[in-house]
C-alpha cells in the first residue's frame, strides 16, 4: 500500500528538540518494524514569520491538507512576543485548525503508575488517573467576531472578544464525546457557565438534546467550569470523559496536566470531521507550548510529543500495536527512574531530552523482542 504522508511541523521554542526524539523512534520504527512513513518537514509559528513573513503560509495549509495526519510541535516565543496581534506565531496553529475544520480537541490525562508520586496531588487521589477532555477548537472566544481594542472619544482602551457558538458546532463535538465515552467508561462531564453565558446555556441545551436523541445509554453531566476545576483540583477519579468549549477546554487540560506529573507528559489529537472520500483530516500535539524558558538548553521532556506521535499512528494510521509499544516503552522508563527536569518530583537525578529519546529506544528494542 501506498506510504503514509506525515507532515512534521516542529515550529519554535522545544518544538524541534522534542521532535528529534519522534525522529530517532521513527527511525528505529523504520527500520525494525518494517513501516515506512512518507515524511515532509514544513514551517510554522515564528520559524515561520522568519522565512515567510507569515506564521502559517499557503503552501503550510495545502501540504497540511494533503498529508495522512500533521505532527505539530509547538508555537511562539519572546522573539516574536511585540508582534501586532495578526502576526503572532500561534496564528500558526489557529490557522491550521481552521482551515482543516479540527474541531474535535482530544486531550487524554493518564497518569503513569511511575509518576502517581509526582503528581500534584496525593498519589492516592491520582493513581489509575483516565480522563479525556474533548475540546471543541474551531469556534468559541478564539475565533468570534467582533474582536479588538478601540480607543474611546476620552482617549481610553476597550478590549473586546466574542464567544460565539452556532448549535451545530456544539452537536458535533458533544457527538465525539459521547462516541468516545461509549468506548471508555460511559460517563460525560459537559462544562460550560450556563448560569452566565448566554452561549452557555445554548451549550447545555444542545448537549442535552444529542444525548436524549441519540446517546440516552451514555450518563450525562452537566457541571459549570469552574466547579469542574475545583473538582479536577481535588477528587479527578470522579471523571470519564470531559467535554468543554475552546476557552474551558485549554484551561482546563493545563490543570489536568498538573494531575499527571507535567505538563510536559500530555499529548493531543486535533481531530476533524470525515470527509464522503472518508478521509479525516488530523493533526497531533502535545498541549505543552514552546518552553521559551528551557528552550535550547536540550531539558525538555520529549514524552507529550512522542504521546502525541503514538495518538496519530492509533487514530490516522490504524498501528495500535506500534502505539501501544511507545506508550509502554515510556511508562518503563520512568519505572527505570528516569526523570527530566520537568516532573515534579525531588530526589531523582535528572537526564535530557537525548537521554530519555535513548532510553525509550532501547525499551522499545526490548519490548518488540
Ligand atoms: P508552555 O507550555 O510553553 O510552558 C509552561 C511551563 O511548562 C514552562 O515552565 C515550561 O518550561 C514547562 N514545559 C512545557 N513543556 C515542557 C516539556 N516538554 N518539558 C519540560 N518542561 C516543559 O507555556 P507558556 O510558557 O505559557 O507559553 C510559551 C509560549 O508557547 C507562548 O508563546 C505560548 O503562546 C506558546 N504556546 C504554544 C502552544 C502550542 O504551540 N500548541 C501551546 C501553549 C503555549
Ligand atoms: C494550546 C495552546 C494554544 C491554544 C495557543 C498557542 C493558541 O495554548 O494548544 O493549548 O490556546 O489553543
Ligand atoms: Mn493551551
Amino acid at each position: 500500500s501506498a506510504n503514509k504522508k506525515l507532515l512534521i511541523l516542529p515550529g519554535d521554542g522545544i518544538g524541534p528538540e522534542v521532535m528529534g526524539e519522534v525522529r530517532r523512534v521513527m527511525d528505529w520504527m523504520q527500520a525494525r518494524r518494517a513501516v515506512s512513513f512518507d515524511v515532509e518537514e514544513g514551517l510554522v509559528g515564528g520559524i515561520s514569520i522568519d522565512a515567510e513573513g507569515t506564521p502559517c503560509s499557503d503552501t503550510t495549509v495545502a501540504r497540511a491538507k494533503a498529508a495522512d495526519a500533521v505532527l505539530f510541535g509547538s508555537v511562539g516565543g519572546p522573539k516574536w512576543d511585540s508582534l501586532p496581534f495578526e502576526q503572532r506565531p500561534e496564528l500558526g496553529i489557529l490557522r491550521l485548525r481552521k482551515e482543516l475544520q479540527l474541531f474535535a480537541n482530544l486531550r487524554p490525562a493518564v497518569v503513569m503508575e511511575p509518576l502517581a508520586e509526582a503528581s500534584a496531588l496525593r498519589a492516592d487521589l491520582v493513581s489509575g488517573l483516565d480522563i479525556m477532555i474533548v475540546r471543541e477548537t474551531t469556534g468559541g472566544v478564539y475565533f468570534g467576531e467582533p474582536r479588538g481594542v478601540t480607543t474611546g472619544a476620552d482617549g481610553k482602551r476597550t478590549g473586546f472578544d466574542t464567544q460565539i457558538y452556532h448549535e451545530d458546532e456544539i452537536a458535533r463535538v458533544a457527538r465525539v464525546a459521547f462516541d468516545l465515552a461509549r468506548k471508555r467508561r460511559n460517563k460525560v462531564t459537559s462544562v460550560e457557565k450556563a448560569n452566565v453565558m448566554q452561549s452557555g446555556r445554548l451549550w447545555r441545551a444542545v448537549v442535552g438534546e444529542i444525548h436524549k436523541a441519540e446517546y440516552a445509554d451514555v450518563e450525562l453531566e452537566n457541571m459549570y467550569a469552574d466547579n469542574c476545576a475545583m473538582q479536577l483540583a481535588s477528587r479527578p477519579k470522579q471523571f470519564d470523559v470531559i467535554l468543554g468549549d475552546n476557552l474551558f477546554g485549554d484551561v482546563l487540560s493545563d490543570l489536568a496536566a498538573a494531575l499527571t506529573g507535567s505538563l510536559g507528559m500530555l499529548p493531543s489529537a486535533t481531530l476533524g470531521a470525515v470527509q464522503p472520500s472518508g478521509k479525516r483530516h488530523a493533526l497531533y500535539e502535545p498541549i505543552h507550548g514552546s518552553a521559551p524558558d528551557i528552550a535550547g538548553k536540550g531539558i525538555a521532556n520529549p514524552s507529550a510529543q512522542l504521546l502525541s506521535f503514538a495518538m496519530l499512528l492509533r487514530y490516522s494510521f490504524g498501528m495500535e500495536e506500534d502505539a501501544a509499544l511507545i506508550e509502554q516503552a515510556i511508562e518503563r522508563v520512568l519505572q527505570s527512574g528516569l526523570r527530566t527536569a520537568d516532573i515534579m518530583q525531588t530526589g531523582r537525578a535528572r537526564v535530557g531530552t537525548a537521554v530519555m529519546g535513548e532510553a525509550i529506544v532501547r525499551e522499545l528494542e526490548k519490548l518488540a523482542g
